[in-house]
């Protein structure tokens, strides 16, 4: 079978690792999407075990489309029947790239039609009740080549089930894993995250410490297919929870909204890691620690949608400040859209990567402890 997982732009090289260690074959990155081979039970392993993909679809086909009977005749020749039981739902959603067909809408209806279409004849009805499970099918139109999917995963495994409330700014939960992964924390230094909102990031960290497979509290739109044995999905959340480590962590967070911290302790609960991390009020601009190492991963303002750019400077001065106070063993990542962001911090870092925090185009900043200040011109 083969696989797509789509990411966020600039997650496809950390995807490809994740999916190189479930061991999927013919790994391929390509830009915002990731593709490789599997077998059925990969379908639960991908979706439980996963930290930054966001979605899993399993290709059906992929062939050339530049006109609408070439979509119909395409979509109508895959064995529909094989995965989609006669009360099935099945709407469609879809893209189009550089492609003559370029009306989503229409191609959307055609792709819908021809589906509709071989079920019908498979099952001898003219309409289909479509009273049943769901089977979400997606198809993307690139360079007049058309793919065509299912969604295993249903809602998007950045929906980990541990985050009911949010506080107007969060993190996705699949970027708040790509920077404790791009951070290497593995759970043996401690950890901070001194603008911690919701707590994506201490969560996020924690279950990578205690290697927690983020999809083990909740389901899957696979989950109910009649084509997928009950048994797999057993079978990968037993290997998944085989895997877990009981160590003890040090993962800390602070907000300077007592009410975010708040919500960053019930979230943590929620996903099951309030053991192994601690939310405090605190100011980053007095942020402070005495170990001689650890690994700091924040996501502070970015002055588009809680402060305004001036703010977000300032607070980003007297972070600066703080930081500097870190021992040399310590390695720091933020991620801001801000375009000054190096300048009001007070040093230009020794690593960036860019990211994206949804539509936002961000990077993400490296830096060590304890190095050479720069003076802030601004
Ligand atoms: C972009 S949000 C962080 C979102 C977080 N990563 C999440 O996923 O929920 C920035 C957070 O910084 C906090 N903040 C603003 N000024 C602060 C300061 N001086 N010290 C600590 N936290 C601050 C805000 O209350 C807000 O919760």
């Amino acid at each position: 079978m083969k696989y797509t997982i789509p990411c966020l732009f600039g997650l496809e090289a950390l995807v490809a690792d994740e999916l190189r260690r479930l061991d999927l074959k013919n790994v391929r990155a390509e830009n915002g999407r990731v593709h490789c081979d599997g077998g059925p039970a990969d379908i639960p392993r991908l979706n439980i075990n996963l930290r930054c993909g966001a979605r899993v679809l399993v290709e059906l086909a992929s062939f050339p489309a530049p006109d609408f009977e070439a979509l119909f005749q395409g979509v109508a020749a895959i064995p529909w029947e094989d995965c989609i039981p006669r009360d099935g739902e099945f709407p469609v959603k879809g893209y189009s790239i550089s492609s003559q067909l370029h009306s989503v809408p229409a191609c959307q209806a055609i792709v819908k039609k021809a589906a509709a279409k071989r079920l019908g004849q498979a099952y001898g009805c003219e309409t289909l009740p479509e009273t049943g499970d769901r089977y979400q099918i997606q198809f993307a139109l690139i360079k007049d080549t058309a793919a065509v999917y299912l969604d295993t995963s249903g809602d998007g495994l950045y929906k980990r089930g541990y985050r009911a409330h949010n506080n107007g700014a969060p993190l996705r939960e699949t970027l708040a894993a790509a920077l404790v992964l791009l951070s290497r924390y593995r759970g043996r230094d401690p950890f901070c995250d001194p603008f911690c909102g919701s707590g994506t990031i201490p969560i996020e960290a924690a279950l990578i410490a205690k290697n927690r497979a983020p999809g083990l509290d909740r389901r899957f739109a696979a989950q109910k297919w009649q084509s997928l044995p009950a048994k797999l999905w057993l079978d990968a959340a037993e290997e998944a929870m085989d895997q877990e480590f009981h160590g003890q962590y040090d993962i800390w967070g602070g907000d300077i909204d007592p009410s975010a911290v708040e919500l960053s302790r019930h979230n943590a609960e929620l996903a099951g890691v309030d053991d192994c991390v601690r939310f405090e009020v605190a100011d980053a601009g007095k942020f402070h620690r005495d170990s001689d190492y650890g690994q700091l991963v924040t996501n502070p303002p970015y002055g588009e949608r809680l402060l305004e750019k001036r703010e977000a400077e300032a607070l980003y001065r007297s972070f600066g400040k703080a930081a500097r106070t870190l021992p040399a063993g310590w390695r720091v990542l933020v991620l801001s859209s801000h375009t000054e962001f190096e300048r009001a911090f007070g040093r230009s870092a020794e690593k960036k990567r860019k990211l994206y925090n949804g539509m936002l185009k961000c990077d993400a900043f490296f830096y060590h402890g304890g190095a050479k200040t720069e003076p802030d011109k601004g």
